[in-house]
């Protein structure tokens, strides 16, 4: 099941969120977040949404959301995505239904374009965002720092308005 996020599901996101940083260099960062700073971004979150997916038992199984690409205001617009799951519950399509509904999110508050930021290789995330209508943009080579070594990031970008409107600006 897919909702939206609440205050209640910071700490099942934080949790999922530190595996992948303690692990992995998918995430960029260093030290896992706490639960204070992801409460700060959530109520900073604006038009931008977060949605979690739980299992049969209610349990946070995964979450999506979006933020800002880049601070300044033309970027206004543009939403960056990040979607993470419990490491046991990949592979079965949650990350697809996750995208799925926040794209429609995303395109019902007028965002204009989506983009994914994709440290590399990452497989199943490069498939999940091709098949959700994703399109390669470029590689950054060696942008990122981490577990002693250099690591590329791949953007892919997805418009989200309709291709034969030029939305006005708000
Ligand atoms: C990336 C991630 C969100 C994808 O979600 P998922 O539920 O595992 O993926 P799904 O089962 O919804 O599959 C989505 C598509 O990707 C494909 N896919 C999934 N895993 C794959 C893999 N390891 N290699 C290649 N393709 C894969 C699926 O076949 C599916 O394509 P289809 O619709 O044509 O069948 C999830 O694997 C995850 O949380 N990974 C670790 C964290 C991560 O990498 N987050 C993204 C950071 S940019």
């Amino acid at each position: 099941m897919l909702r939206d996020a609440t205050a209640a599901d910071l700490p099942a996101i934080a949790a999922i969120t530190a595996y992948y940083v303690e692990h992995t260099a998918i995430h960029f960062g260093y030290q896992p977040p706490t639960v204070a700073e992801l409460a700060a971004a959530w109520a900073a979150r604006d038009r931008h949404a977060w949605l979690v997916a739980t299992a049969a038992d209610g349990a946070v199984i995964g979450y999506a959301k979006s933020d800002r690409f880049r601070a300044r205001a033309a970027y206004d617009r543009s939403a960056e995505l990040g979607v993470y799951l419990a490491p046991d519950h990949t592979g079965r399509g949650v990350g697809r239904q996750l995208i799925a509904a926040l794209i429609a999110r995303l395109a019902a508050a007028d965002f204009h374009l989506a983009i994914a930021g994709i440290a590399l290789p990452n497989p199943a995330s490069v498939a999940l965002f091709e098949r959700a209508g994703f399109t390669p943009v470029g590689v950054f080579r060696e942008v990122g720092w981490k577990f002693d070594a250099w690591h590329d990031v791949g953007f892919w970008q997805r418009r989200l308005a309709p291709a034969d409107r030029d939305t006005p600006a708000p």
